[in-house]
């Protein structure tokens, strides 16, 4: 083995421009620990939160971030028994409690890694952890969707909303999202039921008139802002809000009281529970990976700057990054039009393994 391995190490809080390559010492394993071959990562909102120093309190610079992994494992702890050396395997590293992604190998609590699911490719396993992971708390964990139960997705392009449709529909809820209107065609081949154009459409009046006065069962807040005072406007009674965005304004609660509504507040948690939930889902066909662009690992900065710009990109799903290779897939840009449309080079489709 070699002692040595590549990394993209934040080396201070700032811009896109505030990541290095690195040779970094590969970590050693504990008892209960694997190490892994990280084949691909991808980026969250989280990451290039973390880069801004949102989350400086608890970020110990200089820090390898990131917060997904597909790869092989390679070495095992001493009191590991559920995998062995050269299974292909999933997860999320610990969020703010240790290494994280952005590098060519991991080491992980056991209890953290599931099997990657067989019909996909280690990008497009990436592209699933922290997402999927963060749709079934919100969704079967703590707000208990049921068959039959309709549900409004904010922001259903997204990591997030992209798998939270999907999960919901397999659940056997009817699904309202909101996206662009180019973007309708797209979210309703995941299986929206209806959409909101919310950039020129008041979602609470439209919630209205899609359920002809009813509400909705559950609202899956991935926008924030005045979320918590607006979504029981759109509720049945009885309904419930979750929300997985850190809202930092007070706001009033009280249209809330007269729904006798239910506000869930997730910061999801890895295990690898709910990645086997996941695995099932994804293995029968129910769920897709929505992989939006693909970039190797030296450009991670290009990466972020693509998510946390993506009005200015066509972009559906994950910014996915290829570690173990050179792969590079853009999305359209909006204002330039058809001509930029997404490239390939030296793409890993078809690679199962
Ligand atoms: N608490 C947790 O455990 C947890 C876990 C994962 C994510 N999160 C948080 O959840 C949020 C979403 O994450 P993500 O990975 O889905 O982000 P993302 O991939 O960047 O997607 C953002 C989505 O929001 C849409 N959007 C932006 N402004 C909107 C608006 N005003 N109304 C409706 N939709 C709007 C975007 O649409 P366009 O495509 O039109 O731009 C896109 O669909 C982030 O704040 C992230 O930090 C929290």
């Amino acid at each position: 083995m070699n002692d040595t391995m590549k990394a993209v190490v934040l080396t201070r809080f700032g811009g896109a421009d505030a990541f290095e390559l690195r040779d970094v010492s590969v970590p050693q394993v504990g008892p209960r620990q694997v190490r892994v071959r990280v084949h691909a990562t991808a980026v969250n909102p989280l990451d290039y939160q973390i880069r801004r120093g949102d989350y400086e309190d608890h970020v110990l610079l200089p820090a390898i971030t990131g917060h997904d992994i597909s790869g092989v494992i390679e070495e095992v702890g001493s009191h590991v028994t559920e995998f062995v050396v050269g299974d292909a395997v999933y997860y999320t590293p610990q969020i703010f409690g240790g290494a994280g992604s952005y590098a060519e190998q991991h080491v992980a609590d056991v209890d953290l890694v599931g099997r990657k699911p067989k019909n996909l490719s280690h990008l497009e396993a990436a592209s699933l952890t922290l997402v999927g992971g963060t749709v079934w708390e919100a969704l079967v964990t703590r707000a208990q969707l049921s068959v039959g139960e309709t549900i409004l997705v904010q922001g259903g392009t997204g990591g997030v909303g992209t798998i939270a449709i999907q999960v919901a529909k397999a659940i056997g809820a009817r699904v309202i999202t909101t996206a662009r209107d180019a973007d309708h065609d797209f979210v309703r081949s995941l299986g929206a039921d209806a959409v909101i154009d919310y950039t020129s459409t008041d979602y609470v009046a439209a919630v209205a008139e899609i359920t002809q006065g009813e509400g909705v069962d559950v609202v899956l807040d991935t926008i924030g802002c005045d979320t918590l005072t607006r979504s029981p406007l759109t509720l049945a009674d009885g309904g419930r809000v979750v929300t997985i965005v850190d809202i930092a304004e007070p706001q009033n609660l009280i249209e809330a009281w007269g729904k006798n509504a239910s506000y869930h507040f997730v910061f999801t948690r890895q295990n690898r529970g709910k990645l086997d939930a996941l695995t099932t889902l994804v293995e029968r066909g129910l769920v897709k990976p929505v992989v939006g662009a693909i970039l190797p690992l030296a450009r991670i900065g290009e990466a972020h700057e693509l998510l946390e710009n993506r009005r200015s990109y066509a972009l559906h799903g994950k910014v996915v990054i290829d570690v173990a290779g050179q792969s590079v897939a853009l999305p359209v840009c909006r204002e330039l039009g058809d001509e930029t449309a997404l490239t390939h080079d030296s793409h890993e489709e078809g690679t199962k393994s």
